[in-house]
């Protein structure tokens, strides 16, 4: 097992579909125990059903865009542990109508909103999980191409995700010295709730299956491998990273629809 009794708390379980109980599960297959969380009771209804199928120890309330709720949160999380092993921060907002069409658009209360959702929320979460990490602890948040290139109507959330990746880099010199290490994974797209927000999302699956080196799209299962790959030791030497998963697309620029494929 490559993470025995550790203790993960997983942020971002809303589904069976999300990445997040993907990683759930894989952590959970490699011996880890797991804490998932919830940000409101609509979403709480899908979760409990998920949390009991996983064996989870808790399932606490914890909406990243108030402070109160995350001390809440943790206060919760200590009464069933006394230090997390795993962070996973695998959570997003953007309001539907700035993942379409014109970013100049863009207001100033979406942008504040989905910032701090999508990316002020891994220095807070960390700041509250830091007293009870130790040296070899791990936190993986999700991350998307958008981040450095335009990929159309991902619009503000490639912002907020290019914010999100600078915390990544800044919050693991930060906590480098204490052996904690923080890293992204760059999920290629997978079809779940919250891509769904993304105008245009199934096109954009079409392409990236043909486009990508293994010319299809990965799932959210290899995203839950790579996170046990992040969270556990066969990682020690890795921080401030951005990991792909991606099918190899970010590698490339465009493929010539009848070039030879290059191993003939
Ligand atoms: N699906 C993709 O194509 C893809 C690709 C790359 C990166 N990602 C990233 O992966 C992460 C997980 O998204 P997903 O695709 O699994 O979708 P998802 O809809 O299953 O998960 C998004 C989660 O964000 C949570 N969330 C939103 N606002 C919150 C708040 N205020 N407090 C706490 N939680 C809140 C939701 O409850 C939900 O669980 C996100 O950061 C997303 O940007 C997704």
């Amino acid at each position: 097992m490559l993470t025995p009794n550790k203790r993960a708390l997983i942020m971002g379980v809303a589904n069976e579909r999300s990445i997040a109980w993907a990683a759930a599960q894989r952590l959970k297959l490699q011996g880890a125990e797991i804490i998932l969380t919830y940000p409101n009771d609509a979403i709480k209804k899908r979760v409990e059903p998920l949390a009991a199928e996983l064996g989870a120890k808790a399932v606490i309330e914890c909406d990243v865009s108030s402070d109160a709720s995350i001390t809440r949160c943790f206060e919760q999380i200590k009464k069933h542990w006394d230090h997390i092993d795993i962070l996973v921060h695998s959570l997003a907002f953007a309001d539907k109508q700035d993942l379409e069409g014109a970013f100049v658009t863009t207001s100033r209360e979406s942008f504040r909103k989905a910032l701090d959702v999508s990316a002020y929320s891994l220095i807070a979460v960390t700041r509250e999980a830091l007293p009870l990490m130790k040296s070899g602890s791990s936190i993986i948040t999700m991350t998307y191409l958008g981040a450095t290139k335009v990929i159309q109507n991902y619009n503000l959330m490639g912002v907020a995700k290019a914010a999100l990746e600078a915390c990544v880099r800044y919050l693991a010199w930060d906590l480098g010295s204490k052996g904690i290490r923080v890293n992204a994974i760059s999920a290629g797209p997978v079809k779940t709730l919250a891509a769904s927000g993304v105008r245009g999302f199934r096109s954009l699956l079409d392409s990236v299956g043909q486009m990508s080196a293994l010319q299809r799209n990965i799932t959210a299962d290899e995203v839950g491998k790579s996170t046990v790959y992040l969270a556990s030791d066969l990682s020690s030497g890795v921080t401030g990273e951005i990991h792909f998963v991606d099918a190899g697309f970010n590698t490339g620029a465009l493929r010539v629809p009848d070039a030879k494929p290059q191993a003939d």
